[in-house]
């Protein structure tokens, strides 16, 4: 955020108070503090008296949240469940909670979230569903994602992909990041902006993060939101039909079976996906196999 966003009154701890501050606070002052995996309490402390924490991206409605690139490893019709982890599954537990709001950081009900992320050992499951599910906010415009901290894999900081869906508005794809990630500061598509807030709690963390659609609300206190019919989200991008040839090149799509040569090698595309630097063939096996 540039130093212009923090034009509104300071409060007493030196954070800006706008009115829609003081919208949000009112709506996380009602809910009622979520159970989530392993007994744990929300990560924020809904009890505190005063206005909340502003987060990056919910302070003035101005700034929806940003979009990021999809990456290659969507894939269309995950299932429906808030759990993505079952008892045995390796990785450091983690619980992403938080609300999703329109421009005037009022909640949205019935809100799609279709989350997928690398299991811990930074691969993704391209076959099947591992680590991929969606769900839908609640009457009170929350969400909670019970799942493992991701793994790293080349050419990216730790990460969790989203989408995100108002009732019959438009997808907003992007990406969430943990805080003190030494690839933070070397990843090109990461933007502190996502920066989820986490907390260590016990052998697990508690990950929050609030989305901010662009979505015109009334801002008005007593306006309740009412959920809608449910979306699907967006089928993702038809690929190119036809194989390319030639040098692999950032940028370009490439559909499955293609042929690229790389450092003097020839790969052969598995999926079908957009290349990203980071993704060249030799680091990314589950997109190329040398041939
Ligand atoms: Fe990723």
């Amino acid at each position: 955020m540039s130093p212009t966003d923090a034009r509104e009154n300071q409060g007493p701890a030196g954070r800006p108070i706008s009115r829609k501050t003081v919208l949000k606070a009112a709506v996380l002052a009602g809910a009622t503090p979520l159970l989530l995996g392993g007994g744990v309490a929300l990560a924020r402390d809904l009890g505190t008296a005063g206005p909340l924490a502003l987060t990056p991206t919910c302070d003035d409605g101005d700034h929806p949240t940003i979009e990021q690139t999809e990456g290659p490893y969507f894939k269309p019709n995950s299932p429906l469940r808030t759990s993505l982890v079952t008892a045995g599954t390796p990785g450091t537990p983690l619980t992403v909670s938080g609300y999703v709001f329109g421009r005037a950081c009022l909640p949205i009900a019935g809100a799609l979230l279709d989350f997928w992320q690398a299991d811990t050992n930074g691969a993704y499951d391209n076959t099947g569903f591992a680590f991929r599910g969606h769900q839908f906010t609640d009457a009170q415009g929350a969400f909670s994602l019970t799942t493992i901290v991701p793994g790293l894999y080349p050419g990216r900081t730790r990460h969790i992909h989203v989408k995100v869906q108002a009732p019959n508005r438009p997808v907003l794809t992007t990406q969430l990041y943990f805080p003190g990630e030494p690839r933070n500061s070397t990843d090109t598509i990461y933007d502190a902006a996502l920066l989820m807030t986490v907390q260590q709690v016990g052998s697990g963390r508690l990950g929050s993060f609030d989305f901010v659609l662009d979505v015109a609300q009334t801002p008005s206190p007593s306006a309740s939101p009412t959920a809608s019919a449910s979306p699907t989200p967006t089928q993702s991008p038809t690929q190119s039909p036809s194989p390319s040839a030639g040098a692999w090149a950032a940028g370009t799509t490439y559909a499955t079976g293609a042929r690229v040569g790389y450092a003097g090698l020839t790969y052969k595309c598995l999926q079908g996906h957009t290349a990203m630097t980071g993704w060249e063939p030799p680091n990314v096996p589950a997109l190329w196999q040398r041939v």
